[in-house]
């Protein structure tokens, strides 16, 4: 997501099957003055055709359409890049085709990073935290920390602990007119891989309200009863998304949980009874009845029952599993939007523009009739 490869492929192949080859743009078909990807694909195995629901995106990877959440923010982000081109390609007319379309990237991709560090990490780890542990800086300048020993590779505990976000996934999706008043909700998992109902009965602009004006499911540890039971809607009616999360986490042969307070230097267990500082009651009451000893407790179990820590919605051992990833990113790669130490860095006045990007403005930019909203959209609006 960070490099936004699922707006612009994980390969050049694929990803030149989707331009225009003019102007540094991808292809689109205009509905109702706004763009959307050429349809055709047969991937969108929800879609009710019977109903109109027809349209399934042809772009260089799949996986932007599977979950609902995702198919939105591809068509902002592959929105952006279009309007981003053209821009440049208003303000640099002897510039082709190739140059515009890798320029728009860079800046498309520059500022899906800003909102990630600056807006979306803190607000499930907490900005003094990712401050604390030097993922981020207080600066509008360049940071320069690129390390040249360090692999661009992702860690696996990254992955497996962005399944957390499964965890305030909530099992209905709910739309909202333009003046916040609730008019219809949609079972979340059968959004499914079904692109076509977005263009049908108004139901992108209804959900694009929702997706900043419905709140998350609680950050309690409980999962959706969807999630824990039908993953893929009406296709896949036996399906617990959090046992495969925590069968992940033994396929992947992750340390156990006790293991990875120990590495992140956090007080370790020595017996049940410790869990009870940092996880509920119930949860310990339900780890003893699973495990035979502390030690064997799986690190996904333990991450999801952690209180949270101040100001964050991650609990300290997640936290210090994905702060690790996050500050590596951004070391290891060259390339890095916020350095300077690259031929073709950003200037102080271009980064210092990119730091401006929220992602508030890229719905309202991109998204389907937004004309108000609040100006943290991870944050629900409210008198704070
Ligand atoms: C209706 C909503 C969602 C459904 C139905 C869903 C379902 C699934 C399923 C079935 C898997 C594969 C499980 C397995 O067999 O190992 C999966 C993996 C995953 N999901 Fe979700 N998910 C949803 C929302 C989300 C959200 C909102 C996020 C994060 C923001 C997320 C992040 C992930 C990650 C990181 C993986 C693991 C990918 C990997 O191991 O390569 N999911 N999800």
């Amino acid at each position: 997501m960070l490099e936004l490869s699922i707006v612009y492929g994980l390969n050049e192949n694929d990803t030149r099957k989707v331009r225009e080859m003019r102007g540094g743009r991808f292809l689109a078909d205009v509905i109702n003055g706004k763009e959307w990807p050429p349809s055709g694909s047969y991937a969108c195995i929800q879609n009710q055709p019977l109903q109109g629901e027809t349209r399934c995106h042809n772009i260089p990877v799949i996986g932007a359409q599977i979950i609902m959440g995702g198919s939105v923010m591809y068509l902002w982000f592959y929105r952006m890049h279009n309007a981003v081109a053209r821009e440049l390609q208003s303000m640099n007319p002897c510039w082709d085709d190739e140059k515009l379309f890798y320029e728009a990237r860079e800046i498309v991709i520059a500022f899906v990073n800003q909102i990630w560090y600056y807006e979306l990490y803190p607000a499930v780890l907490g900005y003094d935290y990712l401050l604390k542990n030097k993922a981020i800086y207080s600066t509008w300048g360049h940071i320069n920390d690129y390390n040249p020993k360090l692999e661009p590779a992702v860690s696996i505990e990254y992955v497996v602990g962005t399944r957390w976000f499964h965890t305030v996934q909530e099992g209905r999706s709910k739309l909202y007119d333009r003046d916040g008043k609730l008019i219809n909700e949609l079972d979340s998992v059968e959004l499914t891989l079904r692109t076509g109902i977005l263009p049908l009965n108004r139901t992108i602009q209804g959900l694009t309200q929702g997706y900043f004006r419905q709140a998350t499911a609680a950050e309690d540890y409980i999962i959706d009863p969807d999630m824990g039971e039908r993953v893929l809607g009406s296709l896949q009616t036996a399906s617990d998304v959090y046992s495969s999360d925590i069968m992940k986490g033994r396929d992947d042969g992750l340390p156990a949980y006790n293991k990875y307070r120990q590495i992140c230097n956090l007080p370790v267990a020595k017996d049940f009874e410790d869990l009870r500082q940092w996880m509920p009651d119930d949860k310990v009451d339900a780890m003893i009845q699973h495990y035979e000893t502390v030690d064997d407790i799986d690190i996904v179990a333990g991450f999801t029952s952690e209180y949270p820590m101040k100001e964050a919605a991650f609990g300290p051992t997640l936290a210090c599993m994905m702060t690790d990833q996050i500050k590596h990113w951004r070391q290891a790669d060259r390339f890095w939007y916020e350095n300077q130490q690259h031929p073709g860095a950003f200037t102080e006045e271009q980064l210092y523009q990119i730091r401006h990007m929220t992602m508030s403005r890229v719905i309202c930019d991109h998204g389907d009739e937004v004309d108000t909203i609040q100006p943290w959209s991870f944050f629900l609006a409210g008198p704070g």
